[in-house]
């Protein structure tokens, strides 16, 4: 066939987000790829569900075999979410020569490694760009572009849901939860907003980062966590009185071969580079030894900016199939566990 079929797990936020990027930007694909990209099939929970998008002659199924034994499509795109179900079909879709991209950080912060293992096993691309820091291409940026460098600190923003609910509680004076509301409405929180709230979902996403950062195997468990549910109105208005904003702050540091990773709300100065990212904006300030400080800014969550990063991946793996290189650009980690201070 001519063109490259791609089979979609969801058509939530982000899934519908990937089906209006794929249909509003075909030309810019077919220029990078050298051919069509189609989705042919979507799975979702309810077919019968009323829907703003419009998906014309795609079909629709509960039935997740109907993608995954489907041999004319050639990637998988995962963006139902949740773990369990997610992982089974993403490795069935492996297990049955199919590329993956996933926008799920639960998934590959637990997973990561034992499905990128099974990937390599099949000569089969998994890439998740998605799954930190939603538009923001910061782990390409790790693995490609700062790769020759030694990172010795990230800061990042990377939860586009508490960085809402603060800048909204600073700046409007919103209470904590009709911030949240906002956030859910406007897709950005899980569905779950306990794994925002709680700053789960930013450790899931620093464990991702510095595995990356640092090439080691960092685990879930391995990241000190605190949330910013307790955080009140009263708190940002006290900071803000003495020059400092609240940001719940993701923080990598290697310093003698060791690491520490952890996420707090945490006191910036305003003049800190990350005090100044608002609402579900995210943000990575990188120092590396060789390039100094960077910083990587943008939306860190919502339907097209994620569809964005979830389609740099679909065009890296029809290149790789081009080279007939896929599965081969993953690099085990140089080193095996560095942490400074092993969770209890
Ligand atoms: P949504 O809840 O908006 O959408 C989930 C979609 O998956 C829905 O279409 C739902 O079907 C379908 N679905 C869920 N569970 C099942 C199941 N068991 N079987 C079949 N279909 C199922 O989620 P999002 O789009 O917001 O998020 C998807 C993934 O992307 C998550 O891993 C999330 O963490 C990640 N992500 C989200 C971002 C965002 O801004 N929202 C940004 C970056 C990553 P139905 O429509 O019938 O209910
Ligand atoms: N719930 C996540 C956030 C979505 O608010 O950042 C993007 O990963």
């Amino acid at each position: 066939k001519n063109y490259i079929s791609i089979g979609l797990l969801g058509l939530g936020t982000v899934g519908s987000g990937v089906v209006q990027l794929i249909k509003n930007h075909q030309e810019e694909l077919v220029h990078q790829v050298g051919c069509e990209v189609k989705v042919k099939s979507i799975l979702v929970r309810d077919v019968e569900k009323e829907r703003d998008i419009q998906i014309g002659q795609t079909h629709l199924t509960t039935d997740p075999n109907e993608l995954l034994k489907d041999p004319e499509i050639d990637i998988v795109i995962e963006v139902i979410g949740g773990i369990e179900e997610a992982r089974e079909h993403i490795i069935q879709a492996l297990e049955a020569k199919k590329h993956v991209v996933t926008a799920n950080k639960d998934l590959i912060a637990l997973y990561g490694p034992e499905l990128q293992q099974k990937a390599l096993e099949n000569n089969c691309d998994l890439f998740y760009e998605a799954s930190v820091a939603g538009g923001i291409p910061i782990l390409r940026g790790l693995s490609d572009g700062l790769v020759s460098d030694r990172i010795q600190k990230l800061m990042g923003i990377v939860n586009g849901t508490t960085n809402y609910i603060l800048t909204k509680m600073d700046e409007d004076g919103l209470s904590y939860e009709t911030a949240l509301k906002e956030a859910q409405d406007l897709g950005f929180a899980e569905s779950d907003p306990t794994s925002d709230v709680e700053g789960l979902d930013a450790a899931r996403k620093m464990a991702i980062l510095a595995r990356l950062a640092f090439f080691t195997n960092v685990n879930l468990e391995d990241v000190e966590v605190s949330g910013i549910s307790n955080v009140s109105v009263e708190d940002l208005n006290y900071g803000k009185k003495l020059g400092y904003v609240m940001k719940l702050i993701g923080y990598a540091h290697m310093e003698n071969q060791q690491l520490e990773v952890n996420v707090q709300p945490t006191f910036l100065s305003k003049s800190h580079p990350l005090a100044a990212v608002k609402n579900e904006y995210n943000a990575i300030y990188v120092n590396g030894e060789a390039v100094g400080e960077t910083m990587f800014y943008g939306p860190g969550a919502g339907s097209l900016p994620t569809a964005t990063a979830v389609m740099s991946d679909v065009v890296a793996v029809i290149k790789n199939m081009r080279l007939g290189v896929n599965g081969k650009s993953f690099i085990k980690p140089r080193f095996e566990r560095v942490l400074k201070t092993p969770a209890q």
